[in-house]
């Protein structure tokens, strides 16, 4: 008797978890379609200028793509245009920072309060004891930068360059155009990177620091590679399609509540009480979200709001959060 209802269990088991994992994909590919084909239209926003170059990409693109942590793709629109990866880079060189040094030292040499004020805020160096505040300011950033344990310029690089190739599982290119363009408007960041250095908070030769920064920023990528970024965050820090480790699995949550506290800059707050999930936007128009333990959605169009956050990503992100019920906290309706 006890035999034949733990058969029926196994049995009941096995028919609904192949039901789920029938019924997984094709939910995910209809809700990306939708997505992108609900906002593909929207007009809001505009692409950043203040880096001249990304003033000239074309504004229509649009790509939406959810990766899960076993690498499956379901995706629409705008898959292989190379952009610049911009304020994205930002947490994956804190995992760097705390893969290094472990997360004591990006608590105690950056900091891990949002700062509720725009990405390159000089204001916010005054106003915190922190000064670079948190990984993901442009401060913050330029700090984790000038923290990675390197003997030169180029080995600091390379390091900071491979390790966003392991995340993505290919070898990224730089766009120098992008570089020259940003590099040579940088004077908001050199002062940030000054400023840093004057209160003992870089780690690194300012100007260096800086053109390392400017070079990560610049490094492209497709929006499929910003999927598989985020899902390898999603994965525990595994690739899922290299197997390779990134980040030790105990880095995880500590790298995810920075982005979900501070991922939107002065509109986290706002972003978290849509989507719920912890993301990552940059002025090149990308953004990546993670559910963790499960897949990342990411998105490229390069029109931005006022807080430099991508218009039409984030109502895609919000509405497949809303309609596939991720969110952290529960079920956000993307609203
Ligand atoms: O440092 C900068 O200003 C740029 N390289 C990156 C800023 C950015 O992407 C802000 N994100 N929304």
């Amino acid at each position: 008797m006890t035999m034949r209802l733990v058969a029926s269990c196994v049995a009941l088991v096995l028919v609904y978890s192949q039901a789920f994992a029938k019924q997984q994909p094709t939910d995910f590919q209809a809700v990306v379609d939708r997505a992108h084909a609900q906002f593909k239209d929207v007009k809001d926003g505009a692409n950043a200028d203040y880096i001249p170059i990304l003033a000239t990409v074309p504004s229509d693109m649009f790509g939406v793509v959810i990766v899960t942590r076993d690498g499956q793709v379901f995706s629409a629109g705008e898959m292989d245009y190379e952009f610049s990866i911009q304020s994205v880079s930002k947490p994956f060189t804190a995992s760097l920072v705390m893969d290094q040094q472990g997360p004591a030292a990006v608590r105690e040499k950056i900091g891990v309060e949002p700062t509720g004020l725009p990405f390159n805020s000089k204001m916010a160096l005054e106003l915190y004891a922190a000064r670079s505040v948190n990984p993901l300011v442009n401060a913050g950033a330029i700090a984790a930068v000038s923290l990675v344990k390197a003997d030169s310029e180029e080995d600091r690089w390379n390091q900071i360059h491979a390790n966003l190739n392991a995340y993505a599982g290919r070898e990224l290119p730089v766009l120098e155009e992008v570089y020259t363009s940003e590099y040579e408007e940088s004077w908001s960041n050199r002062g940030i990177a000054n400023l840093l250095y004057n209160y003992g908070r870089l780690y690194s030769d300012p100007e260096e620091t800086l053109r390392v920064y400017t070079r990560q920023c610049s490094t492209g990528i497709n929006t499929l590679d910003l999927g598989m970024m985020g899902a390898t965050l999603a994965n525990q820090g595994v690739n899922p399609v290299s197997g390779k480790r990134v980040l030790d699995a105990a880095h995880i949550p500590e790298l995810l509540a920075i982005m979900a506290t501070a991922g939107f800059y002065d509109e986290s707050g706002e972003w978290m009480y849509s989507a719920g999930l912890p993301a990552k936007t940059g002025v090149g128009g990308g953004i990546v979200a993670v559910v963790p333990g499960k897949f990342a959605i990411a998105t490229f169009s390069p029109p931005l709001n006022e807080a430099g956050n991508s218009v039409r990503g984030m109502q895609a992100i919000r509405y497949i959060a809303g309609e596939l019920g991720v969110g952290l906290f529960g079920a956000n309706k993307g609203e």
